[in-house]
């Protein structure tokens, strides 16, 4: 398994990755081309024999982040590939200069919460019926 940045090339493996994770924000192909050619985005990927099996995007700007897609594939959950994804990035932001990270995650998505507090974000924050106008989004955030 390694990480890498992902490319326009890796579009169509991006969104089916996050179809099969109706929790990740689903921007399809059509976002995905036009997240991945963005100057602030970043987007790491984890890859197994060449095939596409995680990826968290961030965007970057002026020394601060948000983190505004994560996933990993049904198959290959809990074997510690989103902290990987997610240390990676966290690693990166510092490395350019990164001082703030934020985040949105759903209260009811306790899988994702633990997995960002694991590595070192704490609430912030609450949007109220933020997800289909009832659930509540927590905001998370780390200073790098
Ligand atoms: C959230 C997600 C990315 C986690 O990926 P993963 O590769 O399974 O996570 P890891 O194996 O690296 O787990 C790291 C930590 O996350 C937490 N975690 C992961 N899955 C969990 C689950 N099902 N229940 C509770 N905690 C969980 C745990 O704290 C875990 O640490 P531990 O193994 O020491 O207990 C994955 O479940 C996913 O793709 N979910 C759907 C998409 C999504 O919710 N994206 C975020 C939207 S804001």
């Amino acid at each position: 398994m390694n990480i890498r940045r992902a490319t326009a090339l890796d579009v169509s493996e991006l969104a089916r990755i996050e179809r099969l994770q109706p929790q990740s924000a689903q921007w399809g192909e059509k976002g995905w081309k036009t997240e991945i050619i963005q100057a602030a985005s970043y987007v790491f990927c984890m890859e197994e024999d060449k095939k596409l099996i995680g990826f968290a995007a961030l965007r970057l700007a002026a020394g601060f982040g948000e983190i505004l897609n994560v996933a990993v594939h049904p198959d290959y959950c809990r074997r510690g590939i989103g902290f990987q994804l997610l240390s990676r990035l966290v690693q990166y932001a510092r490395s350019q200069g990164g001082e703030e990270l934020t985040l949105e995650v759903n209260i009811y998505n306790r899988a994702a919460i633990s997995l960002y507090s694991k590595i070192g974000f704490s609430e912030i924050g609450r949007r109220e019926k933020f997800y289909h106008n009832k659930e509540d989004a927590l905001i998370m955030g780390i200073t790098l």
